[in-house]
């Protein structure tokens, strides 16, 4: 399979086709994966809950996140490494910095971050040095007590102008991918339409460039209420790798997400 970088990204947003990402925490998983197809593979915070059994992605570290980030990358094969920035990373330009490049170093390929349009300057700098970012708007976790919740953003009118205009300032810093969580459907083709850049949704229709979702989701195994925009690929399935495969084909012929999966 042919290495995927973030022109590939570009390459199939160009041409109208959707690509497949998914969360790896390790290096098994991460090959099982990549095998499957997989174009983009997601160190994600999301560890904070589906593997260390916490109710939220705060108490995730800049040392959890490296960790895992060794572990995926040994296993990433043909896919893009990306790696999300735990909470408080952006608490200073230097802490920012300083985490990006111990992610990059690790084996990093693109660097994910939660924030809104105040985040450009730190991802002006970030990208003045090399390290391409994926910044990640609509419902954002590490803000989640802020937020009052796992809600979807982007309901009424307004909030979902300042979602778009969020992501054209981001973009304009430099970030290289948007990621849109849990947004109406609407909203989700609107800034994929209003970007150059590829957009990939988690809950945000259809119509985004690529689509993400966490592994356990995907496998089933996750405990607790299970979020509209997921799909348990098991099901039918006789194998984790087949579940991927499964995934990552629906993925690229559109088959998902249906319409109850969306907002
Ligand atoms: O941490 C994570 O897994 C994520 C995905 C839900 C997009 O940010």
């Amino acid at each position: 399979m042919k290495t995927v970088t973030l022109s590939t990204l570009q390459a199939y947003k160009q041409a109208g086709e959707t690509f497949s990402c998914l969360t790896a925490y390790d290096a098994s998983f991460a090959h099982a994966a990549s095998q499957a197809g997989i174009d983009v593979l997601l160190v994600g915070d999301s560890l904070g809950m589906v593997l260390q059994g916490h109710n939220s992605t705060l108490p995730v570290t800049i040392d959890d996140i490296l960790y895992h980030t060794r572990c995926a990358a040994r296993g990433k094969g043909h896919s893009l490494l990306m790696v999300d920035l735990p909470f408080m990373s952006n608490a200073t330009t230097e802490r920012l910095l300083e985490d990006a490049a111990a992610v990059m170093r690790a084996g990093a390929e693109l660097v994910k971050l939660e924030g809104e349009a105040w985040m450009a300057d730190g991802i002006r700098e970030l990208t003045r040095r090399g390290v391409p970012v994926c910044a990640h708007l609509g419902l954002t976790p590490q803000t989640v007590h802020q937020l009052g919740g796992y809600k979807v953003q982007g309901r009424d009118a307004a909030q979902a102008e300042r979602i778009i205009n969020d992501a054209k300032i981001l973009v304009e810093a430099g970030a290289s991918v948007i990621l849109l969580e849990c947004v109406p459907a609407s909203l989700g083709k609107a800034v994929t339409e209003a970007l150059d850049v590829p957009v990939i949704g988690i809950g945000a229709g259809p119509d985004t460039d690529g689509q993400i979702l966490v592994m356990h989701d995907v496998l089933g195994v996750t405990h607790g209420r299970t979020p509209r925009f997921v799909k348990n690929f098991m099901v039918d399935a006789d194998s984790i790798q087949s579940a991927f495969q499964r995934y990552h084909e629906a993925v690229k012929t559109r088959a998902f997400p249906a319409q109850e999966h969306c907002f």
